[in-house]
């Protein structure tokens, strides 16, 4: 994108966040971000956060999805929030701040994490330059990365819930995780753009690590 473009997205951008009705709610009801209104939603319909559950939030920042998740966990549960941006400390939340990209740091959160997590959100997404194919393959390494995160640190029967890209490698993804979870099921909040590709994929019923992902995270990170 030249930089005449990039300014004119950024204009639109702006423009839409000061006009946008989740944005102003968001606001107006102290949440950090618009996107907690995509998480109460599925929350509403789908109920995956209950009282005295441990839940990881990946790609935290500012943290709309750990606020609300943390209200329904209540004090008896627990909320871990990771991100490679800093992020302002919130009650009930601890906060890590590393790179889901390095390895190293990863292993370190699978050691202190390991199948002791109910639920695992992410609703990570990494920064847009603009050239299509370039974003879609970023996204997908940040999904493949999640799930097998997930993997790593879920009770059986556990849930996770994702943000993804419809578009390459979609259906593969979806295939990698209805082998590892009961039932896979695709929510478009309305807080989600109409136009935007993104959707929530979420996997309920944690059966176990499969051949296939244990595999690709071998590879990745052996
Ligand atoms: C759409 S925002 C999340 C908004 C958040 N759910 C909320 O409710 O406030 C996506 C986040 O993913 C994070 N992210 C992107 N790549 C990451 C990585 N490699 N490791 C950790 N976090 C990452 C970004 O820093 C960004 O804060």
């Amino acid at each position: 994108m030249g930089s005449k473009a990039k300014s004119q997205s950024s204009k639109r951008w702006l423009e839409r966040q000061h006009s946008d009705h989740y944005v102003l709610l968001a606001r107006e009801e102290g949440y950090r971000s618009r996107a907690a209104y995509k998480l109460l939603e599925i929350q509403k319909k789908d109920k995956i956060l209950e009282k005295g559950m441990t839940v990881v939030d990946l790609g935290a920042a500012p943290g709309g999805w750990s606020q609300v998740a943390a209200k329904c966990v209540g004090l008896e549960g627990k909320v871990w929030a990771i991100d490679i941006l800093p992020m302002e400390s919130l009650n009930g939340v601890d906060i890590i701040e590393g790179d889901f990209h390095n390895a190293e740091q990863l292993e370190g959160w699978v050691s202190t994490l390991e199948g002791k997590v109910d639920l695992v959100i992410s609703d990570m997404a990494p920064n847009i330059s603009g050239i299509t194919s370039v974003d879609q393959a970023r996204a997908s390494a940040l999904a493949e990365i999640a799930l097998l995160f997930a993997e790593r640190v879920l009770v059986k029967n556990g849930e996770f819930l994702i943000k993804v890209f419809q578009g390459s490698g979609f259906q593969e993804y979806l295939k990698i995780l209805k082998s590892s979870f009961k039932e896979v099921v695709v929510r478009k909040p309305k807080a989600s753009r109409a136009g935007s590709r993104e959707v929530y994929l979420l996997a309920k019923g944690y059966l176990s690590t499969t051949k296939e992902t244990r595999g690709v995270y071998l590879e990745r990170y052996a």
